[in-house]
């Protein structure tokens, strides 16, 4: 994980050393953890062992995403000792999603902790950090507090990259059978829109040219605006498209009952948004739906699929599932299977059914049993990855603008994104890193494409026509 260096350039005194697990908004997290951490000193390492503040930033996801945090703890424990021989200290934190589940329980089955913080609470840690130093034991702050991170949070780094991400939504009130979020990140909250139109600014002057607005459930995103009023993401998303030197959004994760009209309407509007959307469905059984507290339907998750491409043919659509669901049934899982032969995604993530303490879903009766599970997740993973397969051999022979990121793996290579979120390289000049280039499609891998440069961005043509 990448930290920052203290604001005023000078040599950091501290080194810190984050590691995140889980989805983006952690991802996220751990970059505001670091600002609020940079004035106190704290600058990036490189690896644990030389980190004189180590944060395991975790997620709770799955009982497997949860574990790991444990077996880490472990090996820190070695590390925090061999310093503690030498006379060194080393802080070590828990937050995220694991650390407001636990809370407590954390410092109990490991002692060697001191800090845990659930991810409402990151703007107190340099409180927090002060007292560990102090040795006033373990300190645990897994409130929702009234006051709101985001308010008191510096002012994330503006130089993300060409690739930004920006949290506008956080929490879930949708309480689905299976999932922790509403307990692990509390109740959905919005961000207001000039909040968020100031942040998109600083990234794009400090040179991103892509932003993912972020959420649990980001088309609930419900902000006020500066007249009072109460804005929808559509409406959020013109406003966004406004501003130059920004060419692409994107958003992430929505939830298929806040697609609405207007929001499906924009996809074929903005040009700016790109023609991929993450719109997990679970499951394709409306039984299982039920049962999941989905609020929806197979049905409703088809009519949207055919709208969104109705607005905008080249509309690719990536899901999330999981197989084994407290009560489903072999045929539940074949309506799973038929829902993807119908709707067809370029990607997809899946798992088998993982029971989290304290979710209604994990008290219910009819479990489904291990084998089962292995062998649902193999059939639907068999047809998801030959769709994927398809999809990227679909793109071979278009024109598409890819955005580069920075050199490719070998020299001479840069790689960038399509508008499909795939990875793309190119043979090309370093002075492709942080604009957009069109391409043609040549060929395509698993899980990445190569491609041809049609043209150079113009400012690369003039300093390429300039004699020296
Ligand atoms: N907010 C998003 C999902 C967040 S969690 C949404 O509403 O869809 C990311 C994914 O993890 C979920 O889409 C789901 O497929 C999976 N997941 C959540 N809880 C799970 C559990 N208990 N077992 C297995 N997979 C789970
Ligand atoms: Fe979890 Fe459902 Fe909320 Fe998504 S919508 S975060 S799956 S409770
Ligand atoms: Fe995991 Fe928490 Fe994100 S449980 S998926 S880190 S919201």
């Amino acid at each position: 994980m990448d930290t920052q260096a203290p604001a005023d350039g000078s040599t950091p005194r501290r080194k810190l050393f984050i590691r995140t697990w889980g989805c983006q908004m952690n991802v996220y997290d751990s970059g505001r953890m670091a600002d609020v951490l940079a004035p106190l000193g704290y600058g990036p390492a490189e690896t644990p062992e030389e980190a004189d503040m180590v944060i395991l930033n975790t997620c709770h996801i799955r009982e497997k995403a949860s574990e790991k945090v444990f077996s880490d703890l472990g090996r820190l424990r070695q590390m925090k000792e061999a310093k503690a021989e030498a006379g060194q200290k080393m802080v070590l934190a828990v937050a995220g999603c694991v650390a407001q589940a636990e809370g407590r329980e954390i410092t109990n089955r490991a002692p060697w902790v001191d800090i845990v913080l659930g991810p409402q609470t990151y703007h107190r840690l340099p409180e927090m950090v002060a007292r560990a130093a102090r040795a006033a034991g373990a300190q645990i702050d897994t409130d929702f507090p009234v006051e709101q991170k985001f308010d008191l949070l510096p002012q994330p780094r503006a130089d993300q990259g060409p690739i930004a991400f920006l949290t506008i939504q956080e929490g879930c009130d949708k309480f689905c059978s299976f999932c922790v979020v509403p307990y692990t990140r509390g109740a959905e909250f919005s961000r207001p829109v000039a909040a968020i139109v100031a942040e998109a600014k600083r990234l794009v002057a400090g040179g991103a040219r892509e932003i993912a607005l972020l959420g649990q459930n980001v088309n609930a995103w419900h902000g006020e605006a500066p007249d009072g009023s109460t804005w929808s993401l559509s409406r959020l998303l013109y406003e966004l498209a406004e501003l130059e030197g920004l060419e692409r959004l994107r958003y992430t994760t929505s939830h298929p009952r806040d697609m609405d009209a207007a929001l499906i309407r924009a996809h074929g509007r903005i040009p700016q948004l790109m023609p991929f959307l993450h719109l997990p469905v679970q499951s394709g059984s409306d039984r299982v739906l039920a049962a999941m507290n989905r609020g929806h339907t197979a049905d409703l998750f088809y009519r949207i699929a055919d709208q969104l491409r109705e607005a905008r043919p080249d509309m690719a659509l990536s899901s999330d599932f999981i197989v084994g669901h407290p009560g489903e049934k072999a045929e539940d899982h074949a309506a799973t299977m038929a829902l993807v032969e119908k709707v067809g995604f370029a990607l997809a993530y899946s798992f088998k059914y993982s029971a989290r303490p304290g979710t209604p879903a994990a008290g219910q009766p009819f479990q489904v049993s291990e084998a089962e599970k292995d062998a649902r997740l193999q059939d639907l993973q068999t047809l998801l990855r030959q769709q994927q397969d398809e999809f990227n051999r679909a793109c071979v022979g278009r024109e598409c603008d890819i955005l580069f990121t920075g050199p490719g793996r070998h020299p001479g290579q840069m790689a960038g994104r399509s508008p499909w979120l795939q990875p793309v390289h190119v043979t090309g000049p370093a002075e492709l890193a942080g604009r957009s280039a069109r391409v043609k499609i040549a060929a395509a891998f698993p899980n990445s494409l190569s491609a041809t440069l049609l043209d150079m961005p113009p400012l690369l043509a003039l300093k390429e026509l300039t004699p020296a």
